[in-house]
């Protein structure tokens, strides 16, 4: 519910992405929101109001009666933020040179001049994307939030519902991170028997992955270095896919020196393994050689002297226990948090968990989705660390 008692005007205009904009109203209310949807004359001949009233439980705004941009995105407005999705080349170009003839336009005008925050979703054709790039380049001059399209077959398609509605987030979110670059590890990783077999563990990689992406939201710029990469495209979120530890450890020693954070929320493998060439047969019994694997923390701390905030899985233990394994790590590691769970009930392969979370000032016990320990977590980080 990272949306909570926020209010967002959703604009739609006259491209055919308006189509997947009953979903984007509805995701945006499951986060929280309330929505209210204004279109243009030209969305309405492509999706029908009714549907965006329903998909939003609100009244649509087709025609301006009795100044709704100014009650809305005005000085004292009672909309949070201004999300023009899909953004036609026309409504761009418009907004750009001081235009406001329909209600997307007259709305974004109006929340230009009364500095409330904007988000826009360009989807039209590739040419059209190209011959109004001023157009793009003086709307993110004037501080409004360009979501990219994905560029595809000719086309600059509209963003995911999810990738614009982190956008949304990082608009509404406080900054504490802006100018840190943040590296985070996030999921098992894949120790190779032969070509086909491999070593693993149960890890999802998604509270690594809401890691990053709640530092992301806070402004950072982030490097997931992950076995299971997100499939979002997001300016200043670069991904590195990794298979095996030495892999992982290699990704991490080259993003971390300039880091100003490092979490390591990834379960990488303990052991590797020397691969075969091809694949060993299946006819007697095998006994397989484990070595241990470098400690990703270790080899970071030889050379990196920033933040990290480390995890430690355990199982079977009392949470005294687990509290007094945690604080051993973060004084052997000399880390700035650590964050421990006993994954035997919940935490490995599950959307929710339970940890502790620790620092020089704070123990404190987290329940709840990934992403809402996630952001907790974080939030900790930031009050007792920065
Ligand atoms: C079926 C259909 C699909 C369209 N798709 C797009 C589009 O994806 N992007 C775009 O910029 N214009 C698109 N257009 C053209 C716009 O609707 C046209 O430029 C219109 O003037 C936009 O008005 P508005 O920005 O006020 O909604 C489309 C037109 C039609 C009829």
């Amino acid at each position: 519910m990272k949306l909570k008692g926020k209010k967002i005007v959703l604009a739609v205009t006259g491209s055919i992405a308006a189509v997947e904009t009953v979903k984007l109203a509805r995701e945006l209310r499951r986060r929280g929101a309330e929505v209210i949807a204004v279109m243009s004359n030209d969305a309405t001949k492509i999706i029908h109001p009714n549907a965006l009233e329903f998909a939003t439980d609100n009244e649509v705004i087709t025609e301006i009666r009795r100044a709704e941009h100014v009650k809305l995105l005005g000085l004292n407005g009672i909309a949070d933020l201004l999300l023009i999705a899909p953004a036609t080349a026309n409504t761009i170009s418009k907004i750009a040179n001081g235009i406001a003839d329909t209600p997307p336009t007259l709305m974004a005008l109006t929340a230009l001049g009364s500095g409330k925050k904007i988000v826009v979703a360009p989807a039209m054709h590739k040419a059209m994307f190209d011959a109004i790039a001023d157009n793009l380049a003086k709307l993110r001059d004037l501080g409004v939030e360009i979501v990219p399209p994905r560029i595809e077959d000719g086309k600059a398609k509209l963003a995911s519902v999810d990738e614009i509605c982190l956008f949304v987030e990082r608009s509404l979110y406080s900054k504490e991170l802006v100018g840190k670059k943040v590296v985070v590890t996030s999921g098992s990783t894949y120790e190779h028997i032969d070509p086909i077999r491999f070593i693993s563990n149960r890890s999802s990689g998604r509270m690594g992955n809401e890691i990053a992406l709640e530092c992301w939201r806070r402004g950072a710029e982030v490097v997931l270095i992950t076995s299971k990469p997100l499939s979002y495209d997001l300016p200043n979120f670069r991904q590195i896919t990794v298979r095996s530890v030495m892999d992982m450890l290699k990704a991490v020693l080259d993003e971390v020196r300039d880091a100003d954070l490092f979490v390591s929320a990834a379960a990488p493998s303990d052991f590797t393994v020397d691969m075969a060439e091809s694949k060993i047969k299946t006819t007697q019994e095998l006994t397989i050689k484990l070595k241990m694997a470098p400690k990703i923390i270790k080899e970071v701390r030889k050379v990196y002297d920033g933040h990290i905030i480390g995890f430690k899985a355990e199982t079977g233990l009392s949470d005294e226990e687990l509290v007094r394994v945690a604080e051993d790590k973060m004084e052997e590691d000399k880390l700035e948090m650590v964050v421990a769970n006993d994954v035997k009930e919940k935490g490995m392969g599950t959307s929710d968990t339970r940890v502790v979370a620790i620092t020089e000032k704070r123990k404190e016990w987290i329940e709840g989705l990934k992403s809402e320990v996630a952001e907790r977590i974080i939030q900790i980080y930031v009050e007792d660390c920065l």
